[in-house]
């Protein structure tokens, strides 16, 4: 899985994995993961996670403009991420029905299901202010961090 990543999502991986090794705080490897992608990415207005609780999302740790607190299930890219889960890379977020606009910058959007098990805990979410911003290379990036991540706090 991991010869698949580009070279940039290798080296981030392997950032990702130093950065939570030996802590296993959800908040805390959440913070630090959030901040790592919303530096390291180019073109990327938010970066954050949204956490299942009491059949809802809501928002966890992340860096960008405050955002919206709660997300239905099925709701938003978020939500319908959380129903299918299956990532949701979104080219136009103003094409998709029922997107959620946290930061009007937002043009683009990448949300990956995190499942521990067979438990869905919430979602890792990334904007972007430009158009068709996440390619194939950046999901399957996303989806290892989102991996690294779950695997940190298992
Ligand atoms: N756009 C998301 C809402 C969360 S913000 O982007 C941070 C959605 O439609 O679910």
């Amino acid at each position: 899985m991991k010869n698949d990543l580009t070279a940039g999502y290798r080296t981030l991986a392997e950032e990702a994995r130093g950065l939570l090794a030996g802590q296993s705080y959800r908040i805390a490897n959440a913070a630090n993961l959030s901040a790592l992608i919303f530096h390291r990415l180019e073109q990327v207005n938010w970066a954050g996670f949204y956490f299942l609780e009491d059949d809802r999302l809501i928002v966890g740790p992340f860096q960008g403009q405050p955002a919206c607190v709660e997300i239905g299930i099925g709701r938003g890219v978020c939500g319908v991420a959380a129903a299918t889960r299956t990532t949701q890379r979104v080219a136009d977020v103003h094409a998709f029905e029922g997107h959620i606009a946290c930061d009007v910058a937002s043009r683009s959007e990448l949300v990956v299901p995190l499942v521990l098990g067979d438990e869905l805990i919430g979602v890792l979410d990334i904007d972007s202010p430009v158009l068709d911003r996440f390619s194939a290379d950046d999901q399957a990036g996303i989806e290892a961090l989102g991996r690294i991540f779950l695997d940190s706090i298992a």
